[in-house]
């Protein structure tokens, strides 16, 4: 199905085959023009879902590159051809009662809100204005809308802070060590009082370092990728930390299962590839394509909790998550796409394209 060309989709959506993931939805995305919920428009579109994205478009890493510019772009022109786009804050109650009034969507995704760690502890007004407001906007707007009949919310695995074991599960101590991880626990427990108080089915989603082409936030994958293509050293703060890095397409469909799978609600669901690597590791898998790939060391940040490897059984058996792309596959089409938007942005091809087509 595709979103109308006029405000709403007035016409009534058909019972669904309860099984089903595909087809007949309306499903609002909040926070659908970033890295992530474009990834899950897309998808959800690609099964014949309507989707509505609500977003203030407010970027965390200004100014862009020139591939980056480009690289947004295109994200939102595929979001324009896919999806009714509202631009418009989350936690503003007008303007989240009004889209969810004029579109009337059947399940909600809830992304909006600073995504970067840093930034939030940079800035702990504005984490708590588009995580934990924007939260409960929401949640006070879906009080009136009894057409919804599940909400999903993105929270991150930040909220176990330090892992006390490996593989973390979703039973692991919950001590955030920071604002980010903080104002994400926050909002689950807001999230579940309100689903526990007004009987709407909620699922909560628990990603971590989600990495692919496209991503404009500068997450430590888009520099290591943009570091070797330019022959340049990665630096390394931390060269043992590990994180379960996971591809943004396996991301996405966790976040639809989460949507629209019956065994789903109620749930709390870790949404990760289920592996841990450590930063020296990643730079061995980069190696592959860039062998003279230099490290630098650089003192220790202190800032990052100790992580690795999340236990994904729960998801796995509740609702057949199954995550698809390797870190060596999702690497290699970082690379990949990377070199072609260089190219694209009139950069020129980077001295290691050779040894990459090798
Ligand atoms: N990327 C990761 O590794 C990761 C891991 C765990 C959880 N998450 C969560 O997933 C979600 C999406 O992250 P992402 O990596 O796609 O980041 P992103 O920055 O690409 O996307 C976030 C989007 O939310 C929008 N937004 C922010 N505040 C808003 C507001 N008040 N109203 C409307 N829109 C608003 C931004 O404009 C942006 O388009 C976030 O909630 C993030 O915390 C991300």
């Amino acid at each position: 199905m595709h979103a109308s060309e006029t405000p709403g989709w007035d016409d009534d959506p058909q019972p669904h085959p309860a099984a089903g993931l595909s087809g007949g939805r309306r499903v609002l995305v909040t926070g659908g023009a970033g890295f992530i919920g474009s990834h899950l428009v897309k998808r959800l579109h690609a099964l014949g879902h309507a989707v509505v994205v609500l977003d203030n478009m407010r970027r965390y890493c200004a100014p862009l590159t020139r591939v980056e510019h480009l690289a947004l772009a295109e994200r939102l022109g595929a979001l324009r051809a896919t999806c009714e786009l509202v631009e418009g804050d989350a936690a503003d109650p007008r303007v989240m009662a009004g889209v969810l009034e004029t579109y009337r969507p059947t399940h909600v995704a809830h992304l909006a809100g600073v995504p970067l760690p840093a930034h939030a502890n940079a800035h702990p007004a504005e984490a708590y204005d588009s995580m934990i407001r924007s939260t409960t906007t929401l949640l006070g707007a879906l009080r009136q809308a009894a057409w919804v009949e599940r909400l999903v919310f993105v929270s991150s695995t930040t909220v176990y802070g330090d892992f006390a074991a490996e593989p973390a599960d979703e039973d692991h101590p919950l001590q955030p060590r920071d604002i980010y991880g903080g104002a994400k626990l926050a909002s689950e427990v807001l999230v579940q009082s309100f689903a526990r108080n007004f009987r709407l089915p909620c699922v909560i989603v628990r990603p971590s370092a989600v990495y692919g082409p496209g991503d404009i936030n500068r997450r430590i994958t888009q520099i290591f990728v943009e570091h070797a293509l330019a022959g340049a050293p990665l630096v390394l703060h931390d060269p043992a930390a590990r994180f379960d890095f996971t591809f943004v397409e396996d991301a996405a469909e966790g976040l639809v299962l989460a949507l629209l799978h019956p065994g789903a609600p109620d749930g709390i669901f870790n949404i990760t590839r289920g592996e841990g690597c450590s930063l020296l590791d990643l730079v061995g898998i980069l190696r592959r394509w860039v062998p003279d790939l230099a490290i630098r060391a650089a003192p220790p940040s202190g800032l990052v909790p100790r992580r690795g490897a999340l236990s994904i059984n729960r998801a796995r058996q509740a609702m057949g998550y199954a995550p698809a792309v390797s870190l060596e596959d999702g690497m290699a089409r970082c690379l990949a796409a990377a070199v072609q938007s260089l190219a694209e942005a009139g950069l020129g091809r980077p001295a290691q394209f050779v040894r990459l087509q090798a």
